[in-house]
């Protein structure tokens, strides 16, 4: 059995990770982050989800976004600059961190697999969510987030998603050991486990159980890591941030809030933070 205390984050303890812009800054330098989503076929689309978290990139301070999706994607003329491929693909772009598997349906795994070329900082959420890309991220030694809420904890573990939110730290801390990843296992409470180090969020409410948060979730870690946050700090400032945004979102309207306005307010969050 492990020793280990978790901590509980503090708005303390965090604040001095929070990436700071100085005067000089410019899009190239305050961290680009690359986007990989999205699946289109046989009348299913998720054309939503990777755009969400190119917007949560966004929001939580990168510089520039490059939204990696399918061919044929019905996406808005976000700010991003959008790179339709044939998937998987992986285009050339200049970027410091990947978000990737949001929406990904039956691609996620070989897209996955194929952005680990990059050998970038990366998260991986939703349908990239497989041992066998996990064991290659790891073998690699690619510095990697993993964002998976019960249900896909359970499925990387071999539980039932009751078991896996019965006991988010363990299960948190299994799939950290054995992976040897950065886990942000999401819920109430999300935990963040790396090897011995366990981090509980204290932010968070179910107004935030609604499609797609999770979503901007990834692109609040990714930006994060763009601006050169290590897993484990970017993992726990970016759920905190995350978790605030839908608190502050909350004191107005306890349900029926949309991802895209959780993402919205995280500026918001960050003042509050700093
Ligand atoms: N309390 C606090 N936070 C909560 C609560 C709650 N009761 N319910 C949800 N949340 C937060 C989670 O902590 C997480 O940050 O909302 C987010 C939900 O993320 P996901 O479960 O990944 O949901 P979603 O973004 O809709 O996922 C989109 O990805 O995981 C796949 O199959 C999933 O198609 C879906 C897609
Ligand atoms: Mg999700």
């Amino acid at each position: 059995e492990r020793e280990d205390l978790p901590e509980i984050a503090t708005p303390e303890g965090l604040l001095p990770l929070l990436p700071k812009r100085p005067l000089t800054a410019h899009k190239g330098s305050v961290g680009r982050v690359g986007v990989l989503g999205g699946y289109r076929g046989e009348g299913l689309r998720y054309a939503g989800a990777p755009v969400l978290s190119a917007l949560g990139a966004y929001r939580m301070g990168a510089g520039l976004v490059h939204l990696v999706a399918p061919e044929g994607s019905p996406l808005e003329p976000l700010e991003a600059v959008f790179h339709p491929v044939q998937v998987p693909a992986l285009p050339s772009m200049r970027v410091e961190a990947l978000a990737v598997g949001m929406g990904g349906g039956p691609w996620g795994r070989e897209w996955a697999l194929k952005a680990l070329e990059a050998r970038l900082p990366t998260v991986l959420d939703a349908d990239a969510l497989h041992l066998e890309v996990l064991e290659a991220y790891r073998k690699a030694g690619v510095p990697t987030v993993l964002t998976p809420h019960a249900g896909e904890a359970g499925r990387l573990l071999g539980m039932s998603p009751e078991e896996v939110a019965k006991d988010p730290l363990r299960a948190a801390q299994t799939l950290a050991e054995r992976t040897g990843l950065t886990v942000v296992l999401k819920g109430n409470p999300t935990v963040v486990a790396q090897g011995s180090r366990l981090s509980v969020n204290p932010t968070g409410n179910p107004a935030l159980a609604t499609g797609g948060t999770g979503d901007v979730l990834s692109g609040v870690i990714a930006a994060l890591l763009a601006a050169g946050l290590s897993p484990f700090d970017a993992a726990r400032l970016g759920v905190y941030l995350h978790g605030l945004a839908g608190d502050l979102l909350a004191q107005e309207r306890d349900v029926g809030l949309l991802a895209r306005e959780v993402a919205e307010a995280l500026p918001k969050a960050r003042r509050a933070l700093s």
